[in-house]
């Protein structure tokens, strides 16, 4: 099969230029000049020709952080791998990174075949593993690096949520020190869940169970502690880091220390922080509970610095932490204790176009929104250059983005499979038109046309930014 796309703007990090684009079964065969010898001769040849004009051109996004079919607090973020990538699909994301779990007394392996048991033979894009180890033991240590043999390349690491996920600062350290013999890279979730317990119980004992105080017992003061923390252990023990939904200054005045004294620390952010705020989580009623992730929804004025950080690479990447929860039934189970409430947001389908308003809105360039949603992911989640860049030789994972078109983002129309929308009624600028991963069209004229397992699973290599 030929595709053949013409006439739109190629953008890739390094910028936009004019190009048609060969696709030659699930794969990226050249790029040429529109109009161009080459260009009329692959005209003629081609099976397909997708019309581009007035269209970008980007690489299928990549989604580094999300949670399909997450057990949490007793229940189970909603989407499974089947819509949870549909619907990502939708948005112009043709990768994820999921999460698989090692739950206390479990081995790796019984965690990562659990992951596989969901995910295998049901995505509609490709997808890889991050895992989360929640029980750091001289076994789980070891474990590590068959794990990443297996191209599961990075560990996450909770200092939240003691009892559940969370990790001493000694079980971290030696994980790191095991991941800095690997090459693998270490994910944090960088807050003092310890302290934060303590701030919960106090304002539970004083009758404070709305929504809102989940946000005021997760002050921004203790993930930048935890994120210091985190920094100082990774230096000690001499293994990259990468903060996982950085939402706060002074988790960012640290990551933008390291980084400055050459440390290997990256961190994303994810649009909610940039587009939601402790407003909404203080929304009338139990209407906040839709907004309770962790950590928390910030003021408002912490949206700037962090388009600030993504504008100057000192935050590397944007992935949406997805982790969705119906309100009905789920957000519920904390009606009059906030810390009953299922932690997440979901996004996966809206996050190349919320991107997309930070450039509409002058706040990162064309380059920029492709290279913090596709390129920089790519990279560091050893998939570069398969994934991330339109060029010859990478995988056909291509979106054809409309910058005029205009929508509105609501449940009634969003396909993930969760009865609420964290951006009900927003305006948005800019549309998907047309995904393809690996060569195939997966969404055209607003309709998925791909199918459930078509998605390969990606033995993915080390960072790339390390070697
Ligand atoms: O609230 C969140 N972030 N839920 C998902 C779990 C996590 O910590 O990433
Ligand atoms: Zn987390
Ligand atoms: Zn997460």
């Amino acid at each position: 099969m030929r595709t053949l796309i013409s006439g739109g703007i190629v953008i890739n990090s390094s910028g936009p230029f004019a190009a048609d684009v060969l696709i030659e079964g699930e794969t990226i065969a050249a790029l040429a000049a529109p109009g161009s010898s080459e260009t009329i001769s692959w005209r003629a040849n081609a099976d397909r020709v997708l019309d581009a004009t007035g269209l970008y051109v980007i690489p299928g996004a990549i989604d580094g952080h999300t949670h399909m079919e997450m057990p949490f607090g007793g229940t189970h973020s909603v989407d499974t791998f089947e819509t949870g990538t549909r619907a990502a699909a939708f948005g112009g994301t043709t990768t994820i990174i999921d999460f698989a779990i090692q739950s206390k007394g479990q081995s790796l392996r019984e965690g990562l075949d659990a992951w596989h048991a969901k995910a295998d033979g049901h995505c509609a894009i490709d997808y890889g593993f991050h895992m989360i180890v929640s029980d750091v033991t001289e076994s789980s240590l070891k474990e590590m690096d068959l794990v990443v043999d297996e191209g599961v390349t990075s560990f996450k690491l909770f200092m939240a949520y003691p009892g559940v996920f969370y990790s001493t600062d000694g079980q971290i350290l030696q994980a790191m020190q095991q991941a800095s013999r690997s090459g693998a890279t270490i994910m944090m979730h960088a807050e003092n869940g310890i302290a934060i317990d303590v701030l919960v119980a106090q304002a539970l004992a004083r009758g404070e169970g709305d929504p809102k105080f989940h946000g005021m017992t997760r002050p921004s003061l203790l993930e930048g502690e935890a994120t210091h923390r985190a920094i100082q252990l990774a230096r000690v023990a001499g293994a990259p880091l990468y903060i996982v939904h950085l939402s706060a200054a002074e988790a960012l005045d640290e990551v933008v220390a390291a980084r400055d004294r050459g440390q290997n620390v990256f961190a994303e952010t994810c649009p909610q922080y940039l587009f939601l705020s402790d407003a909404d989580l203080a929304r009338e009623g139990f209407e906040g509970a839709k907004f309770v992730c962790s950590p928390p929804l910030r003021s408002e004025r912490t949206h700037a610095d962090l388009w600030r950080g993504l504008r100057t690479d000192d935050l590397s990447v944007v992935s949406t932490d997805h982790c969705p929860f119906c309100f009905k039934e789920q957000k519920e189970l904390g009606l009059g204790d906030f810390s009953k409430i299922p932690n997440g947001i979901p996004g996966v389908e809206h996050r190349v176009d919320l991107i997309f308003q930070g450039v509409d809105q002058g706040e990162i360039s064309l380059a920029r929104w492709v290279e913090v949603t596709s390129t920089t992911p790519a990279r560091l989640f050893g998939l570069f250059p398969k994934k991330g860049v339109i060029a010859p030789g990478a995988d056909a994972d291509v979106v054809l983005y409309d910058p005029s078109a205009s929508q509105i983002f609501s449940v009634a129309t969003h396909h993930m499979n969760v009865d609420y929308s964290a951006y009900e009624g927003m305006a948005i600028t800019g549309q998907v038109a047309t995904v393809l991963s690996r060569g195939t069209v997966v969404i055209e004229g607003g309709q998925y046309v791909g199918r459930a397992g078509s998605g390969q699973f990606l033995r993915r290599g080390l960072n790339g930014y390390l070697r």
